[in-house]
């Protein structure tokens, strides 16, 4: 495995240089390494950004699963798989062995298989980070079904419009979770989101927190019965290589989510590869991702990453703040872990309470330390290199998204010298580029551009599920020939790139990606509201948070804006979930708008930013006039 784990910078550029010079023959020798296909592909890949279609190891078959399982059971079988850190301190770790892990997803599978999920059918896993999350992925992965993992913590309205805009014949969910000193009734969200989801015609309910539940008769059937009846042996499903392995729905800048889909075998190869390298993962490591499964970085690197490595995958189902602050490096003191793995919005939050419960802990075992899902800015790189590094685990600062699979932009650790608030440079095999608005690439060191990917990578999504032309729309029409990622990005004097965030509708609040879009949709369906418009502003924890106008109707009656308030995080908290909470709201007279009628987001966002010295030229606007008066009110 002579390219397979780089170890010096010299050795990344040269990587690198063959991975651009002939992608294909690159990624051939990877796929060939360390991989058990059933059999072995025709074409390297086929791609034309300009349909578009991108197929990778066409004609080769495998499955996920015997790659994640089966093939370490001869070296690894005793090994912990998957080691499950419950919420409740007091109570014992679970530690999966790979022998285990293989007899639990078989059974799963076989009882997805005895309730009639068949390949290609999709089976939608609304369940908190427990084993059960992580075996029915793997489960769906096994029989050729396509799991649909919606984040525990969407609304019950979320849940069913992902069902339903990918037809799911089941869900998997669990009679409740727990979350630090509470407990969330998930039957409950999932009974009134089935409400509105005819197809769905079986429910498996796993047991947590042993609560008392209703189950529907004829649909709801309880998961240990049939697993404890089910065979351990299951014969995985032959794949190809461009068969669905999974959909995973992303906020866009309209309404309605899109359902990104994965294919199998150049998802694998990339997750893995990635995993390896961007973590330095070595043979007894105990690697460790805060994240959910609920979302891409889960899918990526705690599930498929990882145990294509043969690793130890951490899973940890509280949350960072119970019983106190010091939970996340308790943990990693009592498992020993290696690379931990987490998010801004988690540092920032952890930093803010001091480092006393940081000190109390033993950090000795960390090598690497990540960092996902938002930029991360200086104190907060800082406070993590100096607190928790120590100054002797690198930060690895990954830019990736839900779209590409994989990690796409990020320093190697103790190959790349890392730069704070940089996810330094490209992954071995991307080709970004930066282009400005008029659509020409910038050449060179020091610019400051939209961020593009010019060529195919193995685990880039391939459609969005049932909306090919808005896979076209929304990614490869800005721009031709290239994957736009929606980020804007600079890249320093030595080609490092820092990335500058989202250039379109989208805001990130403690890391989840918000469109506004859906949110808007969402409060104008409030009886009161004539319009509304959200932005972003600073935050010191959630990095941004949302700050909502709303131009009410003129009833005549005059209600307590602070209900007023409060209703329309209600429905907002009913249409998403919590997640999308604004944490300002002003009540405008108007919305400043083009002559065309579009909203002026731009103003409302200097607003919002409290940066009105500069509001550029308002005078083509329809209404100039509520620009001083949405000042004046500002919050
Ligand atoms: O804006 C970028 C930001 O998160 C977006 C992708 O969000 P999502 O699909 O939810 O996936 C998150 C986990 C991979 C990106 O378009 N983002 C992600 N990582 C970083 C980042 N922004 C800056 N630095 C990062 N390291």
């Amino acid at each position: 495995m002579s390219n397979y784990h780089i170890k010096h910078l010299e050795e990344y550029y040269q990587v690198y240089r063959k991975s651009i010079r002939n992608p294909e023959l690159f990624w051939e020798e990877i796929a060939e390494e360390q991989f058990l296909w059933r059999k072995k592909w025709n074409h390297v890949l086929r791609w034309d950004f300009s349909k578009p279609e991108v197929k990778w190891f066409e004609g080769a078959q495998l499955n996920i699963t015997e790659n994640c399982i089966d093939r370490h059971l001869a070296t690894r079988g005793d090994k912990t798989a998957i080691l499950f850190e419950p919420n409740d301190p007091s109570k014992s770790a679970e530690h999966i062995t790979y022998l285990q892990l293989y007899h639990r997803v078989n059974k799963f599978a076989n009882v997805l298989k005895a309730q009639g999920i068949k390949k290609g059918d999709r089976v939608c896993i609304y369940l908190p980070m427990i084993p059960e999350l992580a075996i029915s992925v793997l489960a769906c992965a096994r029989i050729g079904a396509i799991h649909s993992v919606v984040f525990a913590g969407f609304s019950a309205t979320a849940l069913s419009t992902r069902i339903n805009d990918s037809d799911c014949k089941m869900v998997i969910t669990s009679d409740g979770s727990y979350r630090g000193a509470k407990t969330i009734d998930l039957k409950g969200i999932v009974d009134e989101a089935l409400e509105r989801c005819p197809g769905v015609k079986i429910v498996l309910v796993a047991k947590r927190i042993h609560s008392d539940i209703q189950m529907k008769e004829g649909r709801d059937q309880w998961l240990q019965q049939l697993l404890d009846e089910a065979s351990d042996q299951c014969i995985a499903e032959v794949m190809d290589a461009e068969d669905p392995l999974f959909i995973l729905y992303t906020s866009g800048s309209t309404g309605k989510p899109k359902g990104m889909v994965h294919s199998t075998a150049g998802y694998m190869v990339y997750t893995a590869y990635t995993f390896k390298n961007v973590f330095q993962y070595k043979e007894n490591d105990i690697y460790w991702c805060t994240a959910d499964i609920g979302w891409i970085t889960g899918h990526s690197y705690i599930v498929y990453g990882p145990l294509a490595n043969g690793a130890t995958t951490v899973m940890f189902e509280g949350v960072p703040s119970y019983p106190d602050f010091g939970r996340f490096w308790d943990i990693v003191e009592k498992h020993k872990v290696t690379q931990f793995y987490t998010a801004p919005t988690a540092i920032r939050a952890l930093a803010k309470q001091g480092t006393e419960l940081v000190e109390k802990y033993n950090l000795a075992s960390l090598k690497v330390l990540g960092s996902v899902g938002e930029p991360i800015n200086e104190e907060a790189w800082h406070w993590y290199n100096d607190n928790i590094g120590k100054k002797n685990s690198p930060i690895v600062d990954t830019w990736w998204q839900t779209e590409t699979g994989g990690i796409m932009i990020t320093p190697i650790p103790y190959v790349t010298p890392t730069k704070p608030t940089y996810a330094t440079l490209p992954f071995i095999g991307i080709q970004p580029a930066l282009m400005d608005e008029h659509g020409k690439e910038l050449i060179g060191n020091q610019v400051d551009g939209r961020l593009c990917i010019k060529y195919p990578w193995p685990s880039m999504a391939r459609t969005i599920w049932g909306n090919h032309q808005r896979y076209k729309d929304t990614y490869f029409s800005a721009y031709e020939n290239m994957y736009f990622t929606g980020d804007g990005a600079l890249r320093d004097e030595v080609g490092y790139y820092r990335i500058t965030g989202r250039v379109d509708d989208v805001i990130i609040v403690s890391g989840h990606n918000l469109g506004t879009a859906p949110i808007e949709d969402a409060i104008n369906e409030h009886p009161a509201v004539a319009e509304s418009a959200i932005v972003g502003f600073p935050h010191d924890v959630k990095g941004s948070a949302l700050y909502g106008y709303v131009t009410l109707k003129d009833t005549g009656e005059s209600r307590r804006h602070d209900n007023l308030r409060k209703e329309i995080n209600q429905i907002i908290t009913e249409h998403i979930g919590p997640i999308a909470k604004l944490d300002k709201i002003q009540f405008t007279s108007g919305l400043p708008k083009t002559r065309s009628g579009k909203i002026m987001r731009r103003i409302l966002r200097k607003i919002a930013h409290n940066d009105t010295s500069n509001l550029g030229d308002t005078s083509t606007l329809l209404n100039p006039e509520v620009v001083q008066d949405i000042m004046d009110n500002a919050l």
